[in-house]
């Protein structure tokens, strides 16, 4: 039994690392590498080049490096036996959260405005708004979103969820599905989207959500690129009705040179960096995973590929 991390353009020598540092003996190789391929029960995935799963006759087991499986669940190809995890990882839900809350902070204290103001050495104080005047509405009340809702909540802003189905989140609104969905935007001063990627959030972030946000509203997006209708924020930013959007994450990545969010003058952009796996962090529940499917055990974190997360 041998696992087989495949990526394209990540460096994936930190993982073999890992891996090893935990498991001397494990038989670990990287795409395209990894012959005999007869061996590999167990797969480590990120962006893999679709269809390279048909070519594993013995492949049990194929785990995100990351929170999200959008990534694999678009291959066509991948056979029906083969079961699909995530990474579920303290760190990556913290780190998600911090971010966040940096993204809204700086939002609402104008900081980047600030820092046009200081190329142009102009002094000008504006008027802020407090934490308990805002309420953010977190799309998505999964493992990040909840913790999101929480920290938010915590630091005195009103936070509102959407979620799929009804949940329950302390003093927090949860509003459930599309029969609530504009309800909820009626809420959302900040607009953050965390939710997975599925044929049903798939240009969810478009013209009609925009217009159904308060008047200067705020979009932050840190889900995928796919969520939302480059067009359509540019439109609703131009229009006055949103504020401006931080966006973490694009349609293409690395966003193109020639992209007008880079240099919009509401629009932050950052690498899709606002929570990344740490190696050293999420092995133990791989290799757990990995002990478990010898043992015939249920898996850990397994994904739906009927729900798409
Ligand atoms: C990052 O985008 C992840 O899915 O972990």
């Amino acid at each position: 039994m041998s696992i087989s991390i495949f990526s394209q353009g990540r460096d994936l020598n930190p993982w073999v690392k890992a891996l090893k540092a935990e498991r001397p003996e494990l038989d670990v190789r990287i795409y395209p590498d990894d012959q005999p391929r007869e061996d590999v029960t167990f797969a480590l995935a990120w962006n893999h080049p679709l269809g390279a799963f048909t070519e594993y006759p013995n492949l049990k087991c194929i785990s995100s490096l990351g929170a999200g499986v959008d990534h694999i669940l678009k291959d066509p190809a991948i056979p029906e036996p083969v079961q699909i995890t995530r990474i579920k990882d303290e760190n990556l839900t913290s780190d998600m959260a911090n971010f966040t809350m940096a993204l809204v902070l700086n939002h609402l204290r104008d900081l980047h405005q600030y820092k046009a103001a200081e190329h142009e050495r102009n002094w000008e104080p504006l008027r802020y708004r407090r934490n308990e005047e805002v309420t953010v509405g977190v799309m998505g009340i999964g493992t990040l979103g909840t913790e999101v809702a929480r920290r938010l909540s915590s630091i005195g802003f009103r936070v509102t969820g959407w979620a799929n189905s009804p949940k329950q989140l302390g003093s927090i609104k949860v509003y459930a599905g599309a029969a609530e969905l504009d309800a909820f935007l009626a809420t959302a001063n900040v607009l953050i989207c965390l939710l997975p990627l599925t044929p049903e959030t798939a240009n969810i972030l478009n013209k009609e959500t925009f217009q159904k946000l308060p008047q200067n509203a705020y979009v932050i997006n840190v889900a995928r690129g796919e969520h939302l209708v480059d067009e359509d924020l540019l439109e609703m930013i131009e229009a006055g009705h949103l504020a401006g959007a931080s966006l973490d994450v694009f349609r293409e990545e690395p966003l193109p040179k020639n992209h007008p969010f880079w240099a919009h003058p509401r629009i932050h952009v950052t690498p899709h960096i606002a929570s990344v796996t740490n190696p050293e962090s999420a092995v133990g529940q791989i290799l757990e995973n990995y002990d478990r499917l010898r043992n015939g055990e249920p898996l850990l974190n397994l994904v739906s590929r009927i729900k798409g997360y």
